[in-house]
């Protein structure tokens, strides 16, 4: 099986094909997934056909899997599993529902954020014969080389705090137990690549919290406008989800925020792995 990779037109999500992963992947085909991940920020695969340990296993070769720090949404029998789902069963949600609502890279409130994510789609709601609930994706390497010399100078001497605290303490879901338990977290508000060595502008709305000696107005004001500059068209891809695909997103090159214009009864339910990755740099 050979690879290729069929390129968006945009900075990131560059579909990878001839792939198979559930009949097994060759290291050579393995490297060039991630070579392309490393170097894109995000990839994906259509068509595939995974059980959860097929899943878990291509997952673990990007590196050891962690928890979602939300246990309840686990898949049952699979730690390394989070659902993603707007579906309810017996009066309950089966997973996450309202997962990536804000500009966000994973998991930004703990002191080693994650390499990368794959969600595995199972579940996409339609609607006048086309697929919605897309999620949409943005290059913070490319927006970082975008930016104005001057505007670098000053974004690289910046700490940022990020507070999972706060972060669930905005949620509606009952997380606050979960986060009660973990300290904020100061990341570089500019972090280094560990693969590529490119800079990538490093935040989340809701969870950063403040920057440097800003007050929270200050604060307020420049993550509106980073994301502003983050999200501008040309560092942009928006995937139209298809039943099968399995997509990676690099935590550090990218960020992701998913489209919430789909509500019960269409169904959307997707698996996510979450591979651990080092402190910021
Ligand atoms: C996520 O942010 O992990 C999920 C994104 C999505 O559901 O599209």
């Amino acid at each position: 099986m050979s690879v290729e990779l069929k390129r968006s037109g945009a900075p990131l999500g560059h579909e990878i094909r001839g792939v198979d992963i559930a009949t097994g992947v060759s290291d050579a085909d393995f490297a060039q997934i991630e070579n392309a991940l490393n170097e894109y920020g995000v990839v994906f695969i259509r068509d595939q056909h995974l059980s959860p340990e097929q899943h878990i296993a291509f997952s673990r070769r990007f590196g050891e899997l962690e928890s979602y720090p939300v246990g309840k949404f686990i898949l049952p029998g699979h730690n390394e599993i989070l659902v993603v789902s707007n579906i309810m069963e017996d009066g309950k949600p089966i997973g996450l529902v309202d997962a990536g609502r804000n500009w966000h890279s994973d998991m930004t409130f703990v002191e080693k954020p994650p390499r990368c994510s794959l969600l595995y789609s199972l579940e996409v709601p339609h609607q006048g014969g086309r697929a919605i609930g897309d999620t949409q994706f943005v290059s913070t390497s490319a927006a970082w080389d975008g930016l104005p010399d001057d505007m670098k100078q000053r974004l690289a001497q910046l700490k940022a705090l990020n507070s999972f605290r706060t972060y669930s303490g905005k949620k509606s879901d009952g997380r606050e137990d979960d986060g009660k338990a973990m300290p904020d977290v100061v990341h570089p508000l500019v972090r280094t690549h560990p693969f590529s060595g490119r800079k990538c502008l490093y935040l989340s709305e809701s969870v950063t919290v403040k920057i440097g000696d800003l007050d929270e107005s200050g604060t307020a004001s420049l993550i509106a406008q980073l994301i502003g500059h983050i999200t501008r068209p040309e560092y942009s891809y928006r995937h139209n989800w298809r039943v099968g695909d399995l997509v990676i997103w690099d935590n550090c090159s990218s960020m992701h925020k998913a489209v919430f214009d789909y509500a019960l009864p269409l169904r959307r339910r997707m698996h996510r792995t979450t591979v651990s990755g080092t402190r910021p740099y």
